[in-house]
């Protein structure tokens, strides 16, 4: 499976949903997640994603992410439409600290 991870959090730029083919992106308040049993693991999501935010659960520390995006796929809505960015995204893109500073 790929899974989004932190830089995706106020940055928001949903290029990656226009692409999938099976329609696993979810959203929430401030960021997205894929889900991990629907992602066929076709990649064309990754090279979407300006914020880098999209990888694969094969590159190391992707444990939790997986998990993350598994919890968080289960309870919030499928998105599968662009919608505009998180207001001022590029001033959060590569920001440390996202997940603890503005998850929500
Ligand atoms: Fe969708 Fe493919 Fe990305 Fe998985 S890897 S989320 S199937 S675009
Ligand atoms: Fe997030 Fe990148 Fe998609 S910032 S919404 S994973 S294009």
């Amino acid at each position: 499976t790929y899974v989004v991870t932190e830089n995706c959090i106020r940055c928001v730029y949903t290029d990656c949903v226009e692409v999938c083919p099976v329609d696993c992106f979810y959203v929430g308040e401030n960021m997205l997640v894929i889900h991990p049993d629907e992602c066929i693991d076709c990649g064309v999501c990754e090279p979407e994603c300006p914020a880098e935010a999209i990888s694969p659960d094969t590159e190391p520390g992707m444990e939790k992410w997986v998990e993350f995006n598994r919890k968080y796929a289960e309870l919030w809505p499928n998105i599968v439409t662009k919608r505009d960015p998180y207001p001022d995204a590029e001033k959060y893109d590569g920001e440390p600290g996202k997940l603890e500073k503005y998850f929500s």
